[in-house]
This record gives structure tokens, sequence and C-alpha cells, in this order.
């Protein structure tokens, strides 16, 4: 629409319609003067209404990097939206949506991952991350083409990794035809890199082939996002960074929501080797408590209810189930500042 009806657009136009009928103005060159004006200021009414839309900044806008459109905070996901065994979705930069949780695949291999993608199926999982460095596409389309759901339903993510942007035509080609699934919902490149626009530019002619739908980057923060944006043309939908209670990159989280970018987290539990202790956190444990929940649960719910997409790597049914269980509850923004408060910048990968 080009113009949204303002408040001062139904009042100038109720004034008309009293002066109209009420005053009955008998001259019909006054009549038309006064229509006039009143057009005019109806005309100007609704052109300051058009000035008032929100910078949506395309890729070939800079990046936004100012406080005003600052929209942090669980109203970026319609939470209430989910359930247990279906979480709810989000409308990404180029029209299409993706589940809020899915499924990390990393260090998954063989029947394994095959056995896991399949169980968190029948859990309700529809979206899964994969990437051409985990070695494992050719596993994750398998399950997914056995599964018995509809191509469709499902949200696959892989990643190409910096050695291949030299040639990321062909790697692009061989990625489709490892996950052998038709298409592929987003692509990432998984690091910046030399040649990292190149490859992006591959990636690009790709969504124009019909071959991916969704753009976008992992690992770049608020830097290097602000260098790439101007240097590309469809927007990456989404950055996918470290993010767990112990990293919180509370700035990049903020950044990429002004900028209209999903983020989501890798190792949301820390990863492996980490996880033991981020799972015995003093401060998580009693807000699992009161919930009656289990840590895994509060950090996830933590994560959703700041605007950040997970995908907790799991091979364990229970977990997975626990997993995508994070709907039927709500942190308050007490339990929300308690958690926020243990942030220490403590990276767990050099990435
Ligand atoms: N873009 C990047 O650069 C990048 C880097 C790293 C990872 N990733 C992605 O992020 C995903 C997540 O990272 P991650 O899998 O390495 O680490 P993670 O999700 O932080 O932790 C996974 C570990 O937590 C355990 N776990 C999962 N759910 C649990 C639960 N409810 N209770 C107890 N333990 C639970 C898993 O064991 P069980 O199998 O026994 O459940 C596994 O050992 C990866 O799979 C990958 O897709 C991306």
């Amino acid at each position: 629409m080009l113009f949204e009806l303002h408040s001062n657009c139904v009042v100038g136009l109720l004034l008309y319609l009293c002066i109209v009928t009420k005053i009955k103005l008998a001259k019909i060159m006054k009549r038309k003067l006064l229509f006039l004006t009143i057009l005019c200021c109806l005309t100007f009414s609704a052109n300051a209404c058009g000035t008032e839309v929100t910078r949506q900044p395309t890729a070939e806008n800079e990046a936004v990097t100012d406080n005003d459109t600052v929209a942090s905070g669980s109203g970026l996901f319609h939470l209430t939206q989910g359930e247990n065994g279906k979480p709810p979705v989000i409308t990404l930069s180029s029209g299409y949506t993706m589940p809020v949780l899915g499924l990390g695949t990393y260090s998954l291999h063989g029947d394994e991952c095959i056995n896991a993608i399949l169980s968190a199926i029948k859990l309700g999982y529809r979206k899964f991350d994969t990437a051409t460095f985990y070695g494992n596409e050719e596993e994750v389309g398998e399950a997914i083409r056995r599964s018995g759901v509809p191509r469709e339903e499902f949200f696959i993510c892989t990643k190409l990794y910096p050695n291949e942007f030299a040639h990321a035509e062909e790697a692009i080609e061989a990625s489709l035809a490892r996950l052998n699934i038709g298409y592929v919902d987003l692509m990432l490149l998984h690091h910046p890199g030399r040649n990292d626009v190149e490859a992006y530019k591959a990636m690009e002619r790709a969504v124009a082939a019909g071959k991916i739908r969704s753009l976008g980057v992992s690992n770049y923060y608020i830097e290097e996002m602000t260098e790439f944006l101007p240097k590309v043309s469809i927007k990456p939908v989404m950055t996918q960074n470290e993010i767990h209670p112990y990293y919180q990159e509370k700035e990049v989280r903020e950044f990429m929501h002004r900028n209209g970018i999903v983020i989501e987290g890798w190792y949301p539990f820390g990863g492996r080797g980490y996880t033991k202790a981020m799972f015995s956190n003093e401060t998580i444990k009693e807000i699992a408590k009161a919930h009656g929940k289990s840590t895994a649960q509060v950090i996830l719910r933590w994560d959703l209810q700041h605007g950040v997409a997970v995908i907790p790597g799991s091979s364990n049914p229970d977990h997975q189930k626990e997993n995508i269980s994070v709907f039927d509850f709500e942190l308050t923004p007490e339990e929300m500042a308690r958690i926020d408060a243990l942030d220490r910048n403590e990276k767990h990968d050099w990435y």
C-alpha cells in the first residue's frame, strides 16, 4: 500500500465530511475551493504517513548501526504460536519461513546420523543444520528421503567452507548432489574468508536458478557484516554464531535484529566438552527447578526469548524430545536477567 492510513488522515476525512454535510455551502465555487484546500491537507498528511516507514535495509544499503530501530526481545519470535514438538516459524527476509528450533548435526555420521534425524523427525523436528565440512550431507539427505515426510515440510541448511570459496559454483553443485533433496532451503558461508563475496555471488546465482531458497552467513560479527552487506545483492537472512550463557553476544544480537537478520546460536549448551559445566550452573539449575524443567530447556528458552534461533545437537531421542519441548513455560524478566548476568565473554571455539 502506498500510504498507510494515519490517524491524521482519518481526522481530516471526518472533518471534511462534517463540513460538507452540516454546513451545506450553497455556492458551488466555494465548495470547490474548500474541497481543494482539504484535498491538499489530506495529501500532505498522507505523505507524512509515508515517511514513517521503518528502515528496511537491503543488501545494497549500509548496515543500520544506530539504536533507533532496535527490536530485541521475545517479540521477535511468536513463541506462543509454538507447542512442544512443533516450534513456531519465523518469516525470513527472503519470504520463506523457518522453524526457530532445529537439530544440529555436527559430529554425527553414518547410521548414527541417519537414526538421529529419523528419531528427531518423529518428534516434530523439521529443521536440520549440516555443512559440507561436517561430511554428513549424504546422511542428512538420506534420512529426509527415507522419512516419508514431504520434502516441502523440511528446512535444510548447509554451509560452504572457506576452502570451497574459490570454486564455489562446483562446490554448490556437489553439495546439492550429496544432499539429493532437490533444493536447499538455506546455504551459509561457514566463515568469513578469502573470496567470500565471490562465493556468495555464486550462491546468488544458484538462488536465481531455483537451487537454493535463502542465503546467509556464519561467524560474521558486526564488523564483518557491515563490510559484507554493501557488496552483495541478496541480503543474508541469517548469521549463525556461537551463543550460550557464557558467551552471549548482546551487541551482535541487537545489531542483527536492527538489520532484519536472524541470529542463530551454535553451541547452545557450550559445545561438547563444556556441556557438563553449563548444565551444572547453580543459577540455571535453580531456575530450572522453579519451572520443573531441565537446565537444557531453560537455556534454549532463554535463547528463544532473546530472539536467538537454536540448533542443539543430539543423537539421543530423550534429549531431542526435551529440547523440542520448551513451548509450555516462560522465563520471567527477572530470570532472564539472572541468566544474562552469567555472561563472561567465554568463547569455546576460535571462530
Ligand atoms: N556455524 C558454525 O561454525 C558451527 C560451529 C559449531 C556448531 N555448529 C552447529 O551447531 C550445532 C550445535 O552445536 P553442538 O552440537 O556442537 O553443541 P551443543 O548443542 O552445545 O551440545 C551438544 C551436546 O549436548 C548434549 N545434549 C544435547 N541435548 C541435551 C540434553 N537435553 N541434555 C543433556 N545433554 C544434551 C549432546 O549429547 P547427546 O547426543 O547425548 O544428547 C551433545 O554432546 C552443531 O550440531 C552444528 O550443527 C555450527
